[in-house]
């Protein structure tokens, strides 16, 4: 399964300062708080002010990054965005973060919606097991607010900004990543979905009326396939690492629904003490989500050496994935 040790040398993360609680959206739309909560465990999330881009708040986690891994920008040898709300449709965000961090590295964007840490852990991964890059700084960040229709209550309600950040590299200490899983259907492409803005699409006067540029979702569908997907990655991210689920110490799932979480935590039979879960803070941060997650595990003492630490992602396209790591 490797050929070098792939380790994780730093991780940052940073979202706005500015918190939406469900008595806010209360006042915005045709809601509740009680829904909010039992629906989707969701409290508050945190939005952006307009004017700050997905870049701004990437290049603050990966600046924290760089720091816990006692690295200069200038050390990075390639930096991967994940990201479905990019700054614009090209630069690629990955390049504006160069040159916000002064790094002097290949960059680009990697788009895998919310499991697009997921995929960049995989893709890192791939690189320095091939002995091409050395450090590699993964990125998750996302403005999601500026995809959201704020007057839509099924989607409004559910989604968040922020950014996380991780530098990956040989060396013979610090948690390993061991192995990455990824899968993909995009029969599945319209139940999550941006319509308008892209080429298929361009934006108009008219679908900008008609609202095409903002998320379109079937909450139902999404639902169901995310605890199936989510169980498959964990159950093929167990067998290439030789484990069973019970094995795991901590998951970190994509922090999407509470509900969704304590299904996925049934379906592998892994105790919910194991999952490690912010939702309530955060909402859904898209690509962020699992690399903020990760972030605050560490930071608050959740993982310890030897353990073994399951990411678990699930997003539009479909997408999904998982990466096991040795804490
Ligand atoms: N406040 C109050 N009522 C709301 C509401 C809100 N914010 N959003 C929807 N409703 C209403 C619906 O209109 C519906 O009303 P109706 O029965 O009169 O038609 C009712 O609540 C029930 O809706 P339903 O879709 O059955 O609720 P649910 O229990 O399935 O929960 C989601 C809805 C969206 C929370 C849930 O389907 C979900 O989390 N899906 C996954 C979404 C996701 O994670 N997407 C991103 C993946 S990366």
């Amino acid at each position: 399964m490797k050929s070098s040790s792939v380790r994780i040398l730093g991780l940052g993360a940073f979202v706005p300062e500015k918190v939406l609680t469900n008595f806010d959206l209360e006042k915005m739309v045709d809601t509740s708080d009680e829904w909010i909560r039992t629906r989707t465990g969701i409290q508050e999330r945190h939005i952006a002010e307009p004017g700050t881009a997905a870049s701004d708040l990437g290049a603050k986690a990966a600046l924290e990054a760089l720091a816990q891994a006692n690295l200069k920008a200038t050390q990075i040898d390639l930096i991967i965005v994940a990201t479905a709300t990019p700054d614009m449709t090209f630069p690629s965000t990955g390049c504006v973060i160069q040159q916000k961090i002064g790094a002097v590295c290949p960059a680009f964007d990697l788009s895998a919606a919310c499991s697009g840490f997921v995929y960049g852990l995989s893709v890192a991964e791939a690189y320095i097991r091939s002995g091409l890059h050395k450090h590699i700084l993964v990125i998750g960040t996302e403005i999601t607010s500026s995809f959201i229709d704020w007057k839509d209550r099924a989607t409004c309600v559910l989604f968040g900004d922020g950014a996380g950040a991780a530098v990956l590299g040989v060396s013979d200490k610090g948690p390993e990543l061991l192995g990455s899983y990824l899968g993909s259907d995009g029969e599945q492409a319209d139940i999550l979905k941006v319509p308008a803005g892209g080429s298929a699409l361009p934006l108009t006067s008219e679908n900008i009326k008609e609202g095409l540029q903002y998320l379109k979702m079937s909450g139902g569908d999404v639902f169901k396939i995310a605890v199936r997907t989510m169980d498959e990655a964990i159950q093929k991210i167990c067998q290439c690492a030789q484990i069973t689920p019970a094995q795991i110490d901590c998951l970190i799932p994509h922090q999407a629904n509470l509900r969704i979480l304590q299904a996925v935590a049934d379906r592998v039979k892994l105790p919910i003490e194991k999952v490690f879960i912010n939702v309530e803070r955060y909402g859904n941060m898209s690509a962020a989500s699992t690399v903020v997650a990760l972030y605050e595990a560490a930071k608050f003492g959740k993982l310890k050496n030897g353990q073994h630490v399951v990411l678990v992602a699930f997003g539009g396209g479909l997408t999904w994935g998982a990466n096991i790591i040795r804490w």
